[in-house]
């Protein structure tokens, strides 16, 4: 019998780290649920100590989901442990994850602490964990830039106290395969009571191997759990993306020999979901969930294909959960067709009345463009979310006028603490005449990062989903909004950046 593999998903944990996709708690609940749907058998579902936010997500989360481990992150400090237990109470089982740097650089330089020191804590930590739950994992932060001997005194120190998963964790993307492979290798061999704990993976992609290293960690290392992130989000370049890692394993069965629990089918849901939610857009070549990834574009290829699939395909993308663009819903659709296929879409709006407001844009919608795909459902309501009702500014209407040979114009409306602004501004093009408009009564003083306008479906009906990322005083959040007129959804864009960049939520990075 193959030895099963534990996917543990941090994308609402390190995923979340990644500058400007921090998420709602609603967000990350549908999240969740697709996560759920999808199988996964760990859900790290933040840091419950990062901020009140973080903490009401993962104690929702671990109240909704029954059939995966809900685990929160938590420094290696009595403090954060007790707010994560607190946070997972309800959950029917529960991981808690303590972590501390375990590098001479980051020792000396971050934790200002001692080896011994150090630890002394990460005894400490798993001890005092192991009084809320039996499921304990302890990572050596930076672990692949320590020295061998202090993990071993360490791994074994924290294994002795109760910790049941060890997370050979690669913080900076520094590892090679082979090398981290060998590491892990020698650490399980060379710690006495390697056999009491599984042995896990976290890898980052700064040098672009974090999928290879995390399967070197599997097949040299001995690692039987891999912590991943949907479309490789993360901080930096990101972490190791699951739909690869779980793809690899399973088209290469032959060599890997490993069970799986995923249902692989809900890989591009989840992939879309994370995006449109965080506004970061998957690349057209990605692996598995890119646009391009299974289009075979040259005539020999096409010709292959034609004759057999397997000539030029090693997956087959309805596997993966790539449909032909099913029509779902149109113009005559009812609200309880709607509404099913919000529950079909994992979608639990709270109150009949959100059903209500969602129902009202989606016939809004259905008058503007004829045929209704679950992606322009999924903008809808992500772009509902994203107009939350506390937020300062909510988007209107706007004109706009650009001629060849005429300067854009653009004239906005839109609500401001309640009351109605009207502005008018020039730019460009028809986009930066609409954010001079609104700067010229918002005077924002941010910075823009980044603005990428996205197709959400084919043909030139498709509505637009626009991102723009903002940066102001050392925070940067993305906007997002959709609608079939992009410039339209480029205000909408700019308003919810706007928005994020007013909310007060400050919130702890954990490995600061
Ligand atoms: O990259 C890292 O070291 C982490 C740990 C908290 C596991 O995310
Ligand atoms: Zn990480």
């Amino acid at each position: 019998m193959a030895d099963k593999l534990i996917i543990f998903d941090t994308t609402l944990r390190d995923g979340e780290q990644s500058p400007g996709a921090s998420m709602t708690k609603d967000e990350k609940i549908r999240i969740a649920k697709q996560l759920e749907r999808m199988k996964v058998d760990v859900i790290e579902a933040g840091f419950a100590a990062a901020s009140p936010g973080d903490f009401e997500s993962i104690k929702a989360i671990a109240s909704i989901i029954k059939d995966s481990t809900i685990c929160s992150l938590s420094r290696a400090n009595d403090r954060d442990i007790a707010r994560a237990a607190e946070a997972l109470q309800a959950a029917e089982r529960k991981r808690i994850h303590t972590f501390i740097a375990t590098s001479p650089l980051h020792m000396e330089k971050k934790l200002r602490m001692t080896p011994d020191q150090v630890l002394e804590q990460a005894i400490q930590a798993v001890r005092y964990a192991r009084n809320f739950t039996n499921d304990v994992e302890f990572s050596p932060e930076d672990g692949s830039r320590s020295d061998m001997d202090f993990l071993c005194r360490v791994l074994e120190a924290v294994i002795k106290e109760g910790a049941t998963t060890i997370n050979f964790a690669d913080t900076v993307g520094y590892a090679v395969p082979e090398l981290y492979g060998n590491m892990l290798k020698s650490l399980r061999e060379r710690i006495p009571n390697s056999d009491k704990a599984v042995w896990s993976v976290h890898c980052h992609n700064d040098l672009g191997m974090a999928v290879a290293n995390s399967l070197a960690g599997v097949m040299i290392g001995g690692a039987r759990q891999i912590e991943c992130t949907i479309n490789g989000l993360g901080e930096r370049a990101g972490n190791t993306a699951l739909e690869e890692i779980v793809m690899a394993v399973r088209t290469r069965k032959d060599y890997f020999d490993l069970q799986l629990g995923i249902d692989i089918s809900q890989i591009v849901p989840a992939s879309k979901l994370v995006s449109q939610i965080t506004g970061f857009a998957v690349q057209p070549n990605k692996a598995v969930v890119g646009a391009n990834a299974f289009a075979h574009a040259s005539g020999i290829h096409q010709d292959g294909i034609l004759k057999a699939r397997d000539t030029y395909e090693i997956m087959r993308a309805e596997d993966v959960g790539w449909s032909a663009n099913k029509l779902v819903l149109g113009k005559l659709s009812g609200r309880n067709a709607f509404k099913q296929r919000l529950e079909e879409l994992g979608i639990a709006l709270e109150s009949e009345v959100e059903v209500n407001a969602a129902f009202a844009r989606f016939k809004e919608l259905a008058d503007r463009k004829s045929e209704i795909f679950d992606e322009d459902i999924l903008a809808l309501v992500s772009d509902e979310e994203h107009a939350q009702n506390n937020d300062a500014f909510h988007y209107v209407s706007l004109s706009q006028r650009s001629e060849t040979g005429e300067l854009p114009f653009a004239k906005v409306v839109f609500t401001s603490d309640g009351k109605e602004v009207t502005c008018e501004g020039n730019g460009n093009g028809p986009v930066d005449a609409i954010v001079n408009a609104i700067d010229s009564k918002v005077q924002s003083g941010a910075e823009l990062l980044l603005f990428s306008v996205n197709a959400i479906t084919t043909g030139t009906q498709s509505q637009g989903e626009v991102t723009m990322r903002l940066s102001k005083a050392g925070r940067i959040v993305n906007g997002v909004g959709a609608d079939p007129d992009i410039v339209v959804a480029s205000a909408k864009a700019y308003l919810s950046a706007l928005n994020k960049l007013q909310s007060k939520t400050e919130k702890l990075n954990p490995q600061i």
